[in-house]
């Protein structure tokens, strides 16, 4: 097929996160694709603009739906050819493989021209009709898609930045005529999200927000609920990166979260033989990459803290285990479909780290990375958990604290943005792709991991509990009651 642009990109373009992919044509007949992700606030915008430059793009196509597209004021800066192409007409498009990421199937229409392109405002229409439509100022949205929009629309040759918090401030603007005036801001305050912001300016407005904050903020009964955008992510990151020097020292011994690891490490090493390959998701420091890695198992272990994978890689070293057996990699969970040795035979995700992650991303990105039939083997922090709830049931009142699992975990200090998916919850977000076995519950009985100072003085009790559980875990109604859950299923 006649290839009209040899050195194109595609644009998968969501509120937090982009996913790009370009095609460049390396010799006769041989095309070299690369996948990678970027957040959607200005500096992360720049990085993709320098990432296309960098791959000498001519020309860059996106869906045009939404407001995203307002973003192709920065990304395209270096880029003279940019195509917002309709969904419509790309999605219909024959030939198009499920196994293919949309950036990627974007970038291969482009480059055999077969882009539409879509009608693209200019100037102030485009920077300020977003934020004065009904969309943006409608009560019952959340703010997310017009804080997504302003983060795009700061990029618009961002030198000025004004506010615009109701469609009355982005008509005022619009009247005021400002020159200067290209984004549209929504303050974020009142909905408790973080936000962004530029310097300010002489705005209509009064004064603003002068730095971007990347710390999400908790609402007012302290719940953050949205895990897995980009933002998240870096808050995740954030957090375990300081928590890495002594997560081993307080989880490792602690005896409830050996009792965990033990559990689910048996229950792996049932499901992954010698030499398959397994994906380990939010591998934090390794501990259950390296138990498969001495049986024999080739593991790819990733996840988005920095500091938990060094630590995870000092420990291999130290243990001399075999560095063509584990590899880990710097990468968020949402990506797993760019991750390369696909397929892979098991997924597993231990201690809470899917509690963090968009799992109908992670979903969709697991079902094109593992065999058909391969097993998944996830423990999950559960929202009832019944010895906290009965804990706090039997604190008198005024020592009470907030109930279990309803404020935002804090790791190393800080907020990570964390949600307790139900058992139905994970079967609809992870998709139609994988078959589940009923969950089971880890930490139904014995007291949750604070208690371990108790539990180290009775000793008996600790144990006694705990072989009980291990017959009960699977009990209707307590297989739901879990500090954890432990879901299994495989991919179809
Ligand atoms: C409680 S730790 C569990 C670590 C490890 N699985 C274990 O068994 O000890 C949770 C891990 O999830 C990682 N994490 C959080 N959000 C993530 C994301 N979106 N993608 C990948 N890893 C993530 C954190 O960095 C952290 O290392």
């Amino acid at each position: 097929m006649k290839v009209f642009h040899e050195r194109c990109a595609g644009l998968d373009v969501h509120s937090k996160l982009i996913v790009a992919c370009s095609r460049i044509a390396v010799a006769e007949g041989e095309v070299r694709h690369e996948t990678r992700s970027f957040g959607a606030n200005t500096k992360a915008l720049l990085a993709l603009s320098d990432w296309l430059s960098e791959r000498g793009v001519t020309h860059v196509v996106m869906e045009s739906t939404g407001v995203y597209w307002n973003l192709s004021g920065t990304c395209w800066r270096a880029i003279s050819n940019s195509y917002f192409a309709s969904a419509m007409h790309v999605r219909n498009i024959p030939g198009r493989k499920s196994d293919v990421n949309d950036a990627a199937w974007l970038a291969e229409l482009l480059a055999h021209g077969l882009v539409r392109g879509s009608f693209v405002p200019r100037g102030v229409t485009r920077g300020v009709r977003p934020a004065c439509s009904r969309e943006s100022t409608s009560r019952a949205r959340p703010p997310v898609r017009s804080l997504g929009y302003s983060w795009h629309a700061a990029a618009l040759d961002a030198a000025d930045v004004i506010p615009v918090q109701t469609r009355q401030v982005g008509e005022a603007v619009l009247r005021e005529a400002q020159p200067q005036a290209r984004c549209a801001h929504v303050a974020a305050q009142e909905h408790g999200q973080w936000f962004g912001g530029h310097a300010p300016v002489d705005s209509p407005a009064g004064p603003l927000a002068t730095h971007y904050r990347c710390d999400p903020e908790p609402d007012a009964r302290g719940t953050m609920t949205s895990p897995g955008g980009v933002m998240a992510q870096a808050s995740a990151a954030a957090a375990f990166d300081e928590e890495a020097a002594v997560y081993d020292d307080g989880f490792g011994r602690n005896p409830v979260g050996a009792l965990f690891r033990e559990v689910f490490q048996r229950r792996l090493a049932a499901l992954v033989a010698p030499g398959a390959r397994v994906l380990d998701v939010g591998c934090g420091t390794g501990e259950d990459a390296l138990f498969l890695a001495a049986r024999g198992a080739r593991v790819h272990a990733f996840d988005v803290s920095a500091g938990m994978l060094e630590v995870a890689r000092t420990k291999a070293a130290a243990r001399g285990v075999d560095a063509s057996l584990v590899r880990f990699e710097q990468r968020a969970a949402e990506d797993v479909g760019a991750v390369a040795g696909t397929p892979f035979d098991v997924a597993y995700s231990d201690f809470g780290a899917l509690n963090c992650v968009d799992l109908e991303r992670f979903g969709r990105g697991l079902a094109d990375v593992l065999a058909p039939g391969a097993p998944v083997l996830f423990s999950i922090m559960g929202r009832w958990p019944l010895p906290a709830w009965a804990a706090w049931s039997l604190t008198p009142l005024g020592l009470r604290q907030e109930p279990p699992r309803r404020a935002t975990p804090r790791v190393g200090g800080r907020p990570v943005p964390t949600a307790f998916p139900s058992f139905a919850e994970l079967r609809r977000k992870m998709g139609a792709a994988f078959v589940w076995r009923t969950p089971r519950a880890l930490g139904v009985l014995v007291p949750d991991p604070h208690f371990a100072p108790w539990l180290a003085r009775h000793r008996r009790a600790f144990a006694a509990l705990a072989g009980l559980e291990e017959l009960v875990r699977g009990f209707p109604v307590l297989r739901g009651l879990g500090d954890h859950l432990l879901f299994e299923g495989r991919r179809r």
